[in-house]
């Protein structure tokens, strides 16, 4: 089997999605090489406060160890393998193995072993039998890590991608934290099935979500597409880095009305309140003030796993009279097995709003895109289910390849667009999909 995506082959493979000897390879060329997102530093603020996250193929246990360095271990004893922490968060001096009691440092170091003296031989080697650390960087707060020690730094491995996520932070105000631990739901289907959906499927929102929009629990905000507030139309912009990492952006304009035509002398944040814009202006570049002005919707992708959203929403079900107000939630979508996938969702608050606000932000994120979201969440996972459920029982070949062809030759440059990644113009489009398995089959190709 090879995987090729190009201008030629704007498609993927159906085995892609089902096959467990792909996802092999995947996690040894897509994820291995990769930096991926564990979490966040507030959940470990204190010496010895850990929680428990897959890097790749393993397990990490993500804890701060007394010199207030973050550290990935990985979560199996040198001694016989066993899975040293099972519980998945918590505040330990050290962690102490269940079989034989070896004990481990929170920076990974073996330091106590029974009966060392009596028992073991005298050139025994103890620091040989550290537990392994995977390379982490904290940026932003966002822990990113790798196991791979040759992988480019960090901020060379998000390049462009890194520019629009600084600016959505820097538009709250630059300081964020995070409500609580992630919640989490396992969910069926392939890692990239929700994942492309992230990097810029606007397309299934009239369809999977026709309900939620029709009850009005995304309100008269555009970022449906199908309604919205008097006189007013949704734009978007698609952007893609050759690194697969991209965002799609969705902007409220007067009808009829470009992107260009922006009243950026008073910029506007839509699910901020308004009596902060300007404060929130003078705290962002003007750069970036012409990328999140009138912005009502981001969503994207940071190569491979980790997806965004930032959406102003006008109310949640039953709460009609809550004002617009925005949310961010950051996910990741972890392999379980090939037809198997774990979401992990953080909801991320800017300090510079009140108690209040920062509520009703997470109340929004919880009630529609969660866990326990009504309606969003369960809307796309039955899809994802049924594309698992109908691939897995299709005769190889059948039904030809995924499609991906969605605004070829549709969009147009978007002139003037502020960042360092080229940008398109089109509501539909599958531009991004598109760079994302470039970029994977890339990394995966021959089989
Ligand atoms: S397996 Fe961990 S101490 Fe023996
Ligand atoms: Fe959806």
């Amino acid at each position: 089997m090879s995987f090729e995506f190009d201008d030629s082959v704007r498609a993927v493979d159906r085995r892609a999605f089902i096959d467990s000897g792909v996802l092999d390879i995947e996690l040894d060329r897509v994820f291995r090489p990769s930096w991926q997102l564990l979490g966040f530093a507030d959940e470990v603020r204190e010496p010895g406060d850990y929680v428990v996250r897959t890097l790749g193929r393993d397990e990490v246990v993500v804890v701060r160890a007394e010199d207030g360095e973050v550290h990935a271990l990985h979560n199996s004893c040198t001694h016989r393998g066993t899975r040293l922490c099972s519980a998945s968060l918590g505040n330990a001096a050290h962690l102490r193995c269940s079989y034989h009691g070896w004990t481990f440092a929170n920076d990974g170091r073996l330091v106590g072993v029974p009966a060392l003296r009596s028992a073991y031989p005298p050139d025994f080697d103890r620091s040989g039998h550290d537990l392994p650390t995977a390379r982490v960087v904290c940026r932003r707060g966002f822990l990113f890590a790798t196991w791979d020690t040759q992988a480019p730094e960090l901020e060379d491995y998000l390049g462009g991608i890194a520019w629009y996520l600084d600016a959505l932070l820097d538009c709250g105000g630059g300081q964020w934290e995070v409500c609580g631990p992630p919640q989490r739901v396992r969910a069926k289907g392939n890692w990239k099935i929700p994942t492309d959906n992230f990097a810029g499927d606007g397309y299934h929102m009239r369809t999977t979500h026709q309900i939620a929009l029709d009850q009005g629990i995304y309100g008269d905000t555009l970022a449906n597409g199908t309604r919205g507030r008097a006189g007013t139309d949704l734009v978007a912009v698609n952007i893609a880095t050759p690194d697969g990492h991209s965002l799609r952006a969705g902007y409220v304009v007067e009808s009829g009305s470009s992107l260009e035509e922006r009243d950026l002398t008073a910029p506007q944040f839509p699910g901020y309140p308004p009596e902060r814009w300007a404060e929130l202006a003078s705290a962002q570049t003007p750069e970036q003030v012409r990328f999140t002005s009138h912005c009502e919707v981001a969503h994207g992708v940071v190569f491979p796993n980790t997806v965004f959203l930032s959406v102003a929403h006008d109310r949640a079900v039953g709460e009609d009279t809550d004002p617009l107000t925005r949310y961010l939630v950051v996910r990741t979508h972890v392999p379980v097995s090939a037809r198997e996938t774990e979401c992990l969702y953080w909801t991320l608050v800017p300090t510079a709003m009140d108690r209040e606000w920062r509520r009703r932000s997470y109340r929004f994120q919880a009630r529609t895109q969660s866990a326990g979201g009504i309606l969003f969440e369960m809307d796309d996972f039955e899809n994802f289910a049924r594309i698992d459920a109908a691939l897995a029982r299709s005769a190889p070949g059948r039904g030809g390849a995924v499609d991906l062809t969605l605004g070829t030759g549709r969009g147009t440059p978007a002139r003037d667009f502020p960042g360092p990644a080229q940008a398109e113009a089109a509501t539909l489009s599958e531009h991004n999909q598109r760079a994302f398995y470039r970029r994977w089959a890339e990394l995966v190709g021959e089989l």
